[in-house]
């Protein structure tokens, strides 16, 4: 974990992030030295209640999911779990999605993502709650061009999924990169079933499912809406 100019905390891909969690604690603050986020052995924290502001704990920021890799058309492209400093980069991402697409993305249009949403959308457990974003960098700036999501149902062996990806990125293989560690983190962490609802009209998105293995029925009560289920196996967890 270092800082940028901005004074930030700050998500560079190296073994920071896990060194840090293993230090007895460790506190980083920005350029006037107030409290961003401190360290325990096994908590990274961020926000400070002395501010008034709520903490917010990682138990475990999943590090195994960072990854940097190569669409089809050679685009090298960072996958990494969310962190609370990324609502204005997705906030721009949904912003910059075609109407259409956020409107499938939320299954009801939607032109802004409000203040409480984004917060639940970035403020990630990953116990019950596991996201990720797929970005490039566009003159040394982050932009995100995709993110996946999943959130555990009341009955914890199931999780409900989502899947979105910027417009002009769209047929690359992204979601399906996306869904792929999403699943493999979800059958690590003992989910057994995962599921999603979608328009029957986003043939896209059917696609994706079908290829990736789902099954897909209309779903009762909703007309025009389809369910994608797919079982997992049970996967071993690798080591931390
Ligand atoms: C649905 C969506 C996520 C797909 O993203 P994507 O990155 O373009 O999908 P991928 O390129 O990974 O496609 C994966 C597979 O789906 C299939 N697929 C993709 N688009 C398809 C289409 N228009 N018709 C049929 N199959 C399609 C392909 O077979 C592809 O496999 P292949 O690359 O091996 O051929 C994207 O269109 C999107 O963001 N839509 C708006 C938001 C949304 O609808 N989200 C779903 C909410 S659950």
């Amino acid at each position: 974990m270092v800082m940028d100019h901005t004074g930030v905390t700050r998500h560079m891909f190296d073994a920071n992030d896990a060194e840090a969690l293993a230090k007895p604690e460790e506190r980083f603050t920005d350029s006037k030295g107030h409290l961003l986020a401190h360290s325990t052995p096994t908590c990274l924290i961020f926000g400070a209640p002395s501010d008034g502001g709520m903490a917010y704990q990682i138990q475990r920021y999943p590090t195994e999911l960072i990854d940097v890799l190569r669409l089809t058309a050679g685009e090298r492209v960072v996958i990494r779990p969310v962190l609370p400093q990324d609502r204005e980069l997705l906030n721009a991402f949904f912003h910059g999605l075609s109407a259409d697409a956020r409107c499938s993305r939320f299954m009801h249009p939607v032109s802004e993502l409000s203040s409480e949403l984004l917060r639940q959308f970035t403020q990630v457990d990953y116990a019950n709650h596991v996201a990720l974003v797929a970005e490039v960098f566009v003159d040394g700036c982050e932009v995100v061009i995709g993110e996946a999501r999943y959130a555990r149902a009341a009955d914890v062996s199931s999780a409900e999924f989502a899947v979105s990806v910027a417009d002009s990125w769209q047929g690359n293989g992204l979601a399906k990169l996306l869904l792929g560690r999403l699943e493999r983190f979800a059958s690590e962490a003992g989910v057994r079933q995962i599921t999603a609802e979608t328009f029957a009209s986003n043939k896209k998105m059917l696609g994706v499912a079908a290829k990736a293995g789902f099954k897909i029925s209309a779903s009762l009560g909703a007309p025009g809406v389809m369910r994608l289920v797919k079982r997992l196996a049970p996967l071993q967890q690798r080591p931390k």
